[in-house]
């Protein structure tokens, strides 16, 4: 099969869908790999090292577009690269769909076949592509909030994890999945004063275990939420359900009572957010108030650390390139988890969960 990678557009995206590893598997099961000149850069990865795993290297996205048969990317495709798609190609990568129904109607209109990495589920309802974006976020969930949180950055002046003496920062976290527990771990290790809060009792009682203390665990609920919330320095938003839209948990209401250079990291945002009055910002201009509070609201943060997650990443799309590599589009007819990642095909749109998120009809995908 023909497998292209195009160079990630996005504003301040540096991340890009596929390591010289990734090249090397592929080559090595006799596909040929289409690289952008220079999509590795921002990555640290040179089109020498792409050449030297077995990559052919093109000038355009046009190029690319052009010749492949798998389309690997990391963010959703923008117009242009809508316009690019065609009936016969496969798109796989992160897609949150349920936030974004003009891109739905575009990729419908291109007939292609579209996966999203976020839709991908284990018969556990574990989502393994999502996992290890969900770990960077998280941790940088907290470096995010501390930074913010310093005067000259807009914040209140607070220390998270205080100093002897003084007490510590206040940090709460609104579901306890990924996200959340790679963000406590972060904020205990500063020294901060730790809440998570889930709607998922059994959720909570693994995280009680795993942090044997060091943390409080809450029931989520609007009422324990609002009281929690009003009281923190740092907020850190780490719900979902799996391809819907993030629930409006936190109200401007709230927000207007909340101290004044209170920090809140909307990691959902790229499910539409927790926040009522958010909308999705770029790494260069992060934060936007909204009442009493400094709201960070941008979708991809681990773009911001391309050398961490372009591996990550690689390391856990791999297998499924792979799977879609060798058998093309019926590779979803053997394996169920890649099948829940389909999201659009031959014009509609054929994830239950993301059809009425959008409310656009769904479409039952024969497998
Ligand atoms: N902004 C970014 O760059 C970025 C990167 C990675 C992940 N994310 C997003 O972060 C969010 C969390 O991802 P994750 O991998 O941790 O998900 P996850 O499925 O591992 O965890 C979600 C948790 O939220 C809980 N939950 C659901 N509804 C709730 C509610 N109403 N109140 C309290 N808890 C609730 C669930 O029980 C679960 O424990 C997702 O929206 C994901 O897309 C954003």
């Amino acid at each position: 099969m023909k497998i292209g990678v195009p160079k990630e557009i996005l504003d301040q995206e540096c991340r890009v869908a596929l390591t010289p590893a990734g090249v090397y598997a592929l080559v090595n099961q006799n596909h040929d790999v289409y690289i952008e000149h220079n999509a590795g850069l921002e990555s640290s990865i040179s089109n020498d090292d792409y050449l030297s795993a077995g990559a052919k290297i093109l000038k355009t996205p046009e190029d690319i577009f052009d010749v492949s048969d798998l389309i690997l990317k990391v963010k959703q495709p923008l117009e242009n690269e809508c316009k690019l798609l065609k009936p016969s190609q496969i798109l796989f990568t992160f897609l949150h769909l349920a936030a974004d129904k003009a891109l739905a109607i575009s990729l419908c209109k291109s007939r292609s076949t579209c996966i999203a990495y976020e839709t991908i589920e284990l018969s556990d309802g574990a989502l393994p592509l999502l996992i290890p974006m969900s770990e960077i976020a998280g941790r940088m969930s907290v470096q995010i909030g501390a930074h913010h949180l310093e005067k000259y950055y807009g914040g209140k002046g607070v220390l998270l994890g205080g100093v002897p003496g003084v007490e510590p920062a206040s940090v709460v976290i609104i579901g306890g999945g990924t996200v959340g527990i790679n963000a406590a771990k972060m904020a205990i290790g500063l020294g901060a004063k730790v809440y998570i809060l889930d709607n998922n009792l059994k959720r909570l009682r693994e995280l009680d275990d795993y942090f044997h203390g060091r943390l409080q665990t809450v029931y989520s609920t609007q009422h324990k939420l609002t009281e929690l919330v009003l009281k923190a320095d740092l907020v850190i938003t780490a719900v979902l359900v799996t391809g819907a839209k993030a629930p409006k948990l936190i109200t401007k209401e709230i927000m207007s009572k909340m101290k004044l250079g209170s920090v809140i990291v909307d990691v959902a945002i790229d499910q539409g957010g927790c926040i009522e009055g958010s909308r999705p910002t770029k790494h260069s201009e992060p934060i936007i108030k909204i009442a009493n509070a400094n709201v960070y609201a941008v979708p991809n943060i681990p773009g911001a650390v391309p050398i961490t997650s372009t591996s990550a990443l690689t390391n856990a799309t791999l297998p499924y390139v792979l799977k879609l590599a060798n058998n093309g589009y019926s590779a979803i007819y053997d394996d169920p988890t890649l099948a829940k990642g389909i999201n659009i095909h031959a014009g509609g749109v054929v994830h239950k969960v993301v059809a009425s998120a959008l409310d656009m009809e769904f479409s039952e995908l024969k497998v």
